[in-house]
């Protein structure tokens, strides 16, 4: 991964008394201005801080670029091999960590700049019919394309831990809840299995909008479309497009694919919260259903006891921070004119923040996952018979009582333990015949967890054999892989 670079401003071109020269440093534009911007612009508008990881793009799509223009007869072929192999040249530089001058407005510009280092004149003949609009909609897109599926390698390395602890547990019994109270007893298999599901719906939605930035921009220009005849059909196969933009106006300012992604990442960075917040509550004294590893917490200063769950609770943290990404970039575009405006500068702020924080959080929520160890006498601990009580409504139900009279009676029983300071399970039969005539002798056999359990067979249940096809359709889904093969790289030059 390429770091942000933050580059110092230039003191000694920011002391230069004014005039400023208008073409002092290398610019992308100039010409009609009397002197340069203001340092204090300068400043505020430059963007090779956050985009300079965007270079691989850059020079991709500045090679396509190049054979289109000589496809369309713009460029010679001397003069489009020359430029691809001035822009591998680049490539290399920048791989061996070229870093930018304070003069680099956008990782645009620095490309430029080093091309016109390595290969002169001719490289001007690059930017011809197109814009830093639809290169930076186009360079984003293919970061993006690329983003997702390394994002989907991630979700599916911690879905297979939870498929692999799912399956360790066994036939091990815990309490779900509601309102967190205790509700009804489960396999502790179908709660790790419940955090497995959401994150499959987030490969789903990381899937889409992989598939939405899947849509050529460059040939747009800066708004209006191309001048020249180049083949946008060829750019497209050449970049690994899925399709082509139908409106350049639309295209250069369309961000609805960070908008897609973001939204699906923050609903990613939700559900693991949630694992983070179930895991914290379990890891507790309270509970001890878990029990945390040492490679994923930490200590405190001053309590020599602590083990601190610090990469559950950053998972959980970092929930809120691709929320504000979310919000951002909604904020940014909501009221934008048509066209692209420079608003749309910040759109990669967002978006690399929450690709970066998901990659930070994903690994660390995984290993803290593998590392834990469950506490399954704990669990069964946490198992009361009052938790059975739906069960004992359903003996009653299967001997032809209507549920709201059966809901009733069991909610008499209760009524009764819990003046007793007792279980239900250790109330006398005859507190059982006088809530309802219905209840005989083997009635204790439905106060069972792990009847309980067995009884809830139908798809998508607790039972044992539904848990079974639920961990079969888990392993499938895992073995489904969205096609995310590019096409291929038209080049005029032998590699
Ligand atoms: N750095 C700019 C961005 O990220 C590139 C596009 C600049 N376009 C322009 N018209 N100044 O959006």
């Amino acid at each position: 991964m390429i770091p942000n670079l933050v580059v110092e401003p230039d003191s000694a071109a920011a002391d230069a008394p004014p005039p400023r020269p208008a073409r002092a440093t290398h610019r992308l534009w100039g010409g009609r201005f009397a002197t340069g911007p203001a340092p204090e612009l300068d400043a505020l508008n430059r963007s090779i801080g956050i985009d300079l990881r965007l270079w691989p793009f850059d020079v991709r799509l500045s090679k396509a670029w190049a054979v289109a223009l000589w496809h369309a007869g713009v460029l010679t072929l001397e003069e489009s091999t020359a430029i691809e192999h001035g822009l591998d040249t680049v490539a290399e530089r920048l791989g061996g960590g070229e870093t930018p001058v304070a003069s680099d407005e956008d990782v645009h510009t620095l490309i430029d700049r080093l091309l016109h280092e390595e290969i002169g004149d001719v490289a001007s003949k690059l930017h011809t019919g197109r814009s830093r609009n639809d290169q930076v909609a186009t360079a984003t897109r293919l970061w993006a394309m690329e983003a997702c599926t390394t994002l989907d390698t991630a979700v599916r390395a911690l879905q297979r831990t939870m498929l692999d602890r799912a399956v360790e547990l066994g036939a091990t019994l815990m309490p779900s809840y509601t309102h967190l109270q205790r509700a009804q007893p489960v396999l502790a298999s179908h709660w790790m299995l419940s955090h497995f599901w959401p994150l499959d719906r987030d490969r789903a939605r990381i899937e889409g909008a992989s598939r939405a930035a899947g849509v050529l921009p460059l040939g747009s220009g800066a708004v209006a479309g191309c001048a020249f005849p180049i083949s946008r059909v060829l750019l497209q196969g050449s970049l690994g497009f899925a399709g082509l933009s139908r409106n350049s106006i639309d295209a250069v300012s369309d961000r609805d694919f960070v908008a897609e992604l973001l939204f699906a990442t923050t609903m990613l960075a939700t559900h693991l919260s949630r694992l983070a917040e179930d895991l914290i509550l379990f890891g507790s004294s309270e509970f001890g259903f878990v029990q945390f590893g040492d490679s994923f917490t930490t200590g405190s200063s001053m309590m020599p006891q602590k083990r601190n769950p610090d990469a559950l609770e950053i998972a959980r943290g970092s929930g809120a921070r691709l929320l504000g990404d979310l919000v951002a970039l909604l904020g940014t575009i909501k009221g934008l004119p048509t066209g692209y405006n420079k608003d749309l500068q910040d759109d990669k702020r967002a978006l690399f923040d929450a690709v970066d924080t998901m990659l930070l959080v994903l690994p660390a929520v995984t290993g803290t996952l593998a590392e834990l160890a469950f506490r399954p006498e704990r669990m069964k601990g946490a198992l009361a018979s009052s938790m059975m009580a739906t069960d004992l409504a359903d003996y009653l139900v299967e001997k032809g009582v209507s549920f709201r009279d059966a809901h009733a009676a069991v909610g008499k029983l209760v009524r009764e333990a819990e003046e007793k300071r007792c279980e239900l399970n250790t109330l006398p039969f005859e507190s059982f015949a006088s809530a309802h005539v219905h209840f005989e002798r083997d009635v204790f056999d439905a106060l069972s967890a792990v009847r309980s359990v067995e009884r809830r067979e139908a798809d998508g249940g607790t039972g044992p054999g539904a848990v079974r096809s639920q961990i079969d359709a888990a392993r499938a889904s895992l073995a489904e892989k969205w096609d995310s093969t590019r096409g291929n790289e038209l080049r005029l030059v032998t590699p």
